[in-house]
């Protein structure tokens, strides 16, 4: 899926993420119908992976966009995963994208709940095979559920203009098109049903920046969901590659998600979120070479006089879960009220994986 252009997304220079909201009135980053600023009321919480922060995907071998959300949402946790290495993670499945033993498969729904398996993290699942049609309502009811329950989720999107098939046969499609990290929700009241105009989903499109700050996209539960024809919430969407990403809908009556609920056993870490100073990661796969990303640290909730331990992990096989939990770095850091940025002194390398736990126990 969005494999176009390809030559031309590699092309583009890699541009920093978070950078001061401009002046300028037209935010030409993000594109139209889309929202790119978050709520102002103060009446609003956000939930879901609330540190989450939207990077671009490879564009060769189908696209990156399953492998991509995932690394997006990992990253909230403290994980960070190649979209390479996501891939190698993924079995061979029906329907079957690109991909073979030694690459590893393109993320579809008929192959990601291994794959998040395999790459440690835990999840629920939306039940599409058993699930009333239409399923759209109930969806966003689950969508809510997860998300304030402190989820991100891997989403199935259609986008306008595109085929609505992906990968199955023309009688009988896979109706998405595209796959984008639903990490947030803005709500007034998390315990009550879904409410259609003021709950707030925040989602990227795999192409940041998603607008000036790179925030991602902003859209209320109540204009998501579209038929095939996309004529109802996604009339406004804008056809084509580089436009209809930023702009999806949910397929009203059969839809695929996975809430990534976070990592298994064995790790205790403080409320953490890891964003890099680059949005992209070099496409080792088309020839480009490995850089070194720039990390940064945040940490939720510090209190001033207290001390957090940050470890540094390097390679899957050395991760705590896997029960070697070789660390490569640890570093003490003091606490200030309400919550710290770390910068990784060490670069990162983009084509591996690298993992950041912070405790208060003294060490
Ligand atoms: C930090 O944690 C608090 C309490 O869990 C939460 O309300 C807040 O949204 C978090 N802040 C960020 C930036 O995630
Ligand atoms: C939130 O919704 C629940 C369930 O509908 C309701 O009982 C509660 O009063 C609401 N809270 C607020 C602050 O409106």
């Amino acid at each position: 899926m969005k494999f176009q252009f390809l030559s031309f997304l590699s092309l583009t220079a890699s541009a920093v993420a978070l950078h001061p909201h401009s002046s300028s009135v037209v935010d030409d980053t993000c594109i139209a119908p889309g929202v790119c600023l978050p709520p102002t009321s103060s009446d609003y919480t956000k939930f879901g992976r609330t540190l989450a922060v939207p990077r671009k995907q490879w564009g060769d071998s189908g696209g990156f966009c399953g492998s991509l959300s995932i690394q997006v949402i990992g990253l909230s946790y403290g994980v960070y995963h190649s979209q390479d290495y996501i891939r190698k993670c993924a079995p061979k499945s029906d329907p079957l994208g690109h991909g073979d033993d030694d690459l590893g498969y393109e993320i579809l729904h008929s192959n990601i709940e291994p794959a998040l398996d395999n790459l440690g993290f835990t999840f629920n699942s939306w039940d599409w095979e058993n699930q009333v049609h239409p399923q759209g309502k109930q969806y966003l009811q689950w969508m809510k559920e997860e998300l304030v329950g402190g989820g991100g989720i891997v989403q199935f999107v259609i986008c306008k203009g595109d085929a609505h098939n992906s990968y199955g046969p023309r009688r009988d499609p896979v109706p998405y098109d595209h796959i984008e990290p639903f990490f947030a929700l803005y709500s007034k009241n998390s315990t009550s049903a879904v409410d259609a105009d003021s709950d707030i989903l925040v989602h990227g499109s795999d192409y940041s920046p998603d607008g000036e700050d790179n925030y991602g996209y902003f859209r209320s539960m109540g204009g998501i969901l579209d038929s095939l024809d996309m004529d109802g919430n996604c009339d406004a969407a804008q056809a084509g590659y580089g436009k209809n990403e930023m702009y999806p809908c949910i397929y009203q009556d059969l839809t695929y998600g996975y809430s990534i609920t976070g990592l298994k056993a064995g790790v205790e870490t403080e409320e953490i979120g890891v964003f890099f100073d680059e949005i992209d990661e070099p496409d080792v796969r088309s020839g480009e070479t490995v850089a070194d990303l720039h990390a940064n640290v945040i940490i939720n909730g510090t209190v001033a006089g207290i001390k957090y331990t940050i470890e540094r992990y390097d390679g899957v096989d050395n991760f705590p879960e896997s029960g070697a939990g070789v660390v490569s770095t640890t570093t003490v850091v003091d606490g200030v009220d309400g919550g710290l940025t770390w910068k990784d002194p060490q670069g990162v390398p983009s084509d591996v994986s690298t993992m950041w736990v912070v405790t208060t126990k003294a060490k």
